[in-house]
């Protein structure tokens, strides 16, 4: 029973006590968002765990994204406030499968979202976020054949915007899917003049209106940079918090599911995190993410090969 403590209060304690730092993906609760010392992508969140100096990493974010820190920065506590914030992507690519899928194309690289299990990452190449996929993937030779996994819309996506066929393993993230192309041509009628940003997950129906495709970061980076002054925004909608605060003076509708609004595209998974539980995380020190070393160094080859091509 958390009653009678003020919980922001020891947060802001024990962050100094155990030389924490806190890292929060954009699509966690506005609470966690404020409090953290660091708000990124995908990308952006890596190089941060890998760079930090901190004896704790409290992960506000899903366990794909914990994990990758523990990967990248062995010798940290890697805390997760909720163990059960997984993702539907990493959920849809068992690595017996996914081996199984490389072993059947031998001939093939595996080119893998950071969306998936360490035992997926160990399996492939090259790791790649929505930020860095355009760039790693024009560095890789047009005569090489290439595995994409586990994302299908992703995959879709740069196969479609670089003319370059791709095997797909077929996972989907539940949130991204949930978009309504009825809706959304409904909700663009009403503003006429606002632009769409659209992460790359969503599916081509959505993706095909989009003015602007690009992960999270570069979707609120659009945001800050578009000209007019409403913004329809097919992503998470926790990341409409970080544009308030960014952009007061201009307006962010999240894109509707089919039952016309944006509720049914939170995300699951990053909304078990809360602030009772990241405080818990901090005074525990658990759950943490540990990982097998051997596994690990295989994991991290594909990871360093990312954060190598990506810059
Ligand atoms: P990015 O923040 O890297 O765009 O990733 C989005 C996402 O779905 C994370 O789970
Ligand atoms: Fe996974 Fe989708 Fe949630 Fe991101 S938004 S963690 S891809 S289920």
């Amino acid at each position: 029973d958390l009653s009678g403590i003020d919980v922001r209060a020891e947060i802001e304690r024990l962050r100094k006590e155990r030389n924490a730092v806190i890292l929060a993906h954009y699509y966690q609760k506005p609470e966690l968002q404020d409090l953290a010392d660091f708000v990124g992508d995908s990308l952006e969140l890596s190089r941060k765990a890998a760079e930090t100096d901190a004896d704790v990493i409290a992960f506000c974010g899903v366990k794909f994204m914990a994990d990758t820190a523990k990967i990248l920065s062995p010798d940290k506590i890697v805390v997760l406030p909720d163990l059960d914030a997984g993702c539907s992507l990493e959920d849809s690519c068992p690595p017996e499968k996914f081996r199984a899928f490389r072993e059947a194309h031998p001939d093939h690289i595996a080119l893998t979202y950071i969306n998936c299990s360490t035992e997926v990452k160990a399996l492939s190449d090259v790791i790649v976020t929505s930020s860095s996929a355009e760039t790693i993937l024009q560095q890789i030779p047009l005569d090489q054949k290439i595995i994409f996994g586990p994302d299908r819309h992703l995959g879709g996506y740069l196969s479609r915007k670089f003319n370059r066929e791709m095997l797909l393993w077929p996972g989907v993230c539940i949130v991204h899917e949930a978009f309504s192309e009825t809706e959304l041509l409904k909700l663009r009628a009403q503003h006429p003049n606002a632009p769409i940003a659209a992460h790359p997950e969503c599916p081509p129906h959505i993706v095909d209106h989009a003015d602007y495709v690009g992960s999270t970061s570069g979707i609120l980076q659009y945001a800050k940079t578009m000209a007019g002054d409403t913004l329809i925004v097919a992503t998470e909608p926790h990341i409409i918090h970080q544009m308030q605060l960014a952009i007061p003076d201009k307006t962010f509708i999240g894109a509707p599911g089919a039952d016309g609004n944006c509720n049914c595209n939170i995300c699951p998974y990053m909304a078990l995190n809360n602030l009772e539980k990241l405080y818990l995380a901090l005074r525990d020190l658990t759950p943490r993410v540990e990982i097998e070393e051997g596994l690990r160094l295989a994991a991290k080859k594909s990871l360093d090969r990312m954060l190598d091509m990506a810059s």
